[in-house]
């Protein structure tokens, strides 16, 4: 089977047909310095928390959002913090760089979109939903860090909103059609941009210079039988995916575009009915204090 993959595109006609999306993502914007250092550090063993608060330091704009993040219910510190370097000491490098990356990834693709059946606000509600998910769901399973687990939920469908800025004609044909069975709209895309959402997510990981564990998860996240260095967190944000579903359809209809799920993936990574099940009431409420991350949006 062809998953639109560009390692896997030996045929001249796919190529063709790709090249569009690849030139896309080649002239993304880049990510802001302060924000690329920071990805840098953290991956560093030898950094130090004064380094990255000096990174971070250099964009005030951006510790205006992690201390606005910092300070609201979302990491239950409750207590009030008035400096980045205090902030990088009670949770950790890849909490800021998560933080940094959310505020950045808002800021820059949080408008209103291109498609009208795409709805944006949705959109980032569903990708905080999916990384506030597979961020609980790594601590109790202890498979693997939470915070890749957030990043990987909050990037996992950013192939879509390549499709909605640049391409919205062909994804609004798309979307119209692909509306019924589930996985449909996957073929649907690949048909049509000859690649699926979830590899232009991985292309555009790789171009921000994301972990690569995070990066395969986001391109294998539909299939996630596929992956070769990060199975259990492929296979996490798989069904933290589908839960958010779940949790968005409890408040009202979910028009977003799904993907297909295999329900035995949980099974794979010892996630029970019953764990999802104890853990509903606490999902919603951290989907509440996920809600910081929206008004960013405003
Ligand atoms: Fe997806
Ligand atoms: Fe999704």
């Amino acid at each position: 089977m062809n998953h639109g993959c560009p390692e896997d595109v030996t045929d001249a006609m796919l190529r063709e047909k790709v090249r569009p999306i690849l030139n896309r993502v080649d002239n993304l914007p880049t990510l802001p310095p302060v924000v690329t250092r920071i990805l840098t550090l953290v991956e560093d063993p030898k950094a130090t928390g004064q380094q990255v608060a000096e990174a971070v330091s250099m964009d005030q704009a951006m510790v205006a959002s992690i201390l606005k993040i910092v300070n609201s219910p979302f990491d239950g510190l409750n207590r009030r913090i008035s400096s980045i370097s205090h902030a990088i000491l009670l949770l950790g490098f890849r909490t800021i760089r998560n933080m940094a990356l959310s505020a950045t990834l808002l800021n820059t693709f949080g408008g209103p979109g291109q498609t009208k059946r795409f709805d944006r606000g949705l959109f980032w509600r569903h990708s905080i939903g999916c990384a506030t998910t597979a961020r609980l769901l790594a601590k109790r399973l202890r498979l693997v860090d939470p915070e890749e687990a957030f990043l990987a939920g909050l990037i996992h469908d950013m192939g879509r909103i390549v499709f909605d800025h640049y391409f919205s004609v062909e994804f609004a044909k798309l979307l119209d059609r692909g509306e019924g069975a589930e996985g449909e709209l996957l073929l649907a895309e690949r048909e049509t941009f000859g690649i699926d959402h979830g590899e232009v997510g991985r292309l555009m990981a790789q171009r921000w210079n994301f972990p690569t564990g995070v990066t395969e998860a986001i391109g294998c996240h539909h299939d996630p039988v596929r992956a070769k260095q990060s199975p259990q967190l492929c296979a996490l944000i798989h069904v933290a995916d589908e839960l958010s579903h779940q949790l968005q359809m409890k408040e009202g209809p979910d028009p977003l575009p799904r993907g297909p799920f295999d329900s035995t993936i949980g099974e794979r990574i010892g996630l029970t009915d019953e764990l999802v099940g104890s853990l509903q009431t606490e999902l919603e409420a951290e989907m509440e204090k996920a809600e910081v991350f929206l008004n960013l949006l405003h």
